[in-house]
């Protein structure tokens, strides 16, 4: 089928005290991976790229790659643009056919992120296109993926509740992704998420809650988080380690081999496996 908005199956998702997953779909093969498990467990999923991952392959070609997966798909997929931070990027994945946007202002003062969070809010409802953004800062473990470490790092950053609310109000974002106990990047299940904070804000403001850096989530913190209100759960790290884990493996056991399908074939694979025990663990699995 076409691609969806993410807004009705976020929806679906709050009302069903469930999440949608969004995966980071870095290559084809991730992509691949993400729209065949979706449509193995009947599972609604987000396919997002982030900067990183439009400049390394081209907007057009991510665009075209994730078209194709969801017209042969039967589950709704959606195509969303992840931490874009500047109005410009949002204006392109617009214009390329996204079908949610997210605007990434949380390193600005809240004043500046109330402004171009609403500059992009204006712009893609015109279109009926949803809008994420960001509040608190969700950080980056880059190589300090060591527990101490980094759950200090995310106590300064925690989103505030009457901010948000506020951030809510001023905006009129569709998805707030906020800052509650998470850091990006992490290798290991550490994390250890603000409840409290989940519900006070949940309680605050109606939209869904989207919670970034999940891959340094335990089964049973992703659980807690979703009992408390997170309504869309973002995975990139696990997929990228179990599918150049893969990669590595292969070249490793195989050191003459020189057909890349060889090698990216089973790190898809692998990709899939990530991809579907999250869902399960998500429960999104079945929703379609
Ligand atoms: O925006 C992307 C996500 O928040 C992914 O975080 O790489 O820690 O899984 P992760
Ligand atoms: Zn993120």
């Amino acid at each position: 089928m076409p691609l969806v908005t993410t807004k009705e199956m976020l929806k679906k998702a709050q009302e069903g005290g469930y999440a949608v997953g969004a995966f980071n779909a870095n290559n084809m093969e991730i992509a691949q991976a993400i729209i065949e498990v979706a449509e193995e467990e009947r599972s609604p999923v987000i396919l997002q790229a982030s900067q990183g991952a439009i400049k390394y392959a081209g907007l057009d070609y991510i665009v075209a790659i994730v078209r194709v997966a969801a017209e042969g798909a039967t589950v709704p997929v959606a195509l969303h643009l992840d931490h874009g931070t500047d109005l410009d990027q949002n204006i392109k994945c617009l214009r390329a056919g996204f079908t949610s946007l997210m605007v990434d202002g949380s390193k600005l003062p809240f004043e500046q992120n109330v402004e171009i969070t609403k500059k992009v809010c204006d712009m893609a409802h015109a279109c009926n296109i949803p809008v994420e953004a960001e509040i608190g800062q969700i950080g980056k473990a880059e190589d300090t993926d060591e527990p101490g470490v980094t759950i200090e790092k995310t106590k300064d950053f925690l989103a505030k509740p009457e901010e948000a609310k506020k951030f809510v109000e001023q905006t009129k974002l569709d998805f707030l992704a906020a800052a509650v106990g998470t850091i990006h990047g992490c290798r290991t299940p550490f994390a250890k998420l603000e409840i409290d904070l989940i519900k006070t804000i949940r309680k605050l403001t109606d939209v869904p809650i989207v919670l970034h850096g999940a891959s340094g989530c335990s089964d049973e913190e992703v659980k807690k988080g979703i009992a408390a209100g997170i309504s869309k759960i973002n995975i990139d790290t696990r997929i990228r380690m179990a599918f150049v884990g893969k990669m590595k493996e292969i070249m490793e056991k195989n050191p003459k081999e020189i057909d890349p399908r060889k090698i990216l074939g089973p790190a898809k694979d692998a990709a899939k496996k990530i991809v579907r025990s999250r869902m399960k663990v998500f429960g999104c699995t079945g929703k379609a």
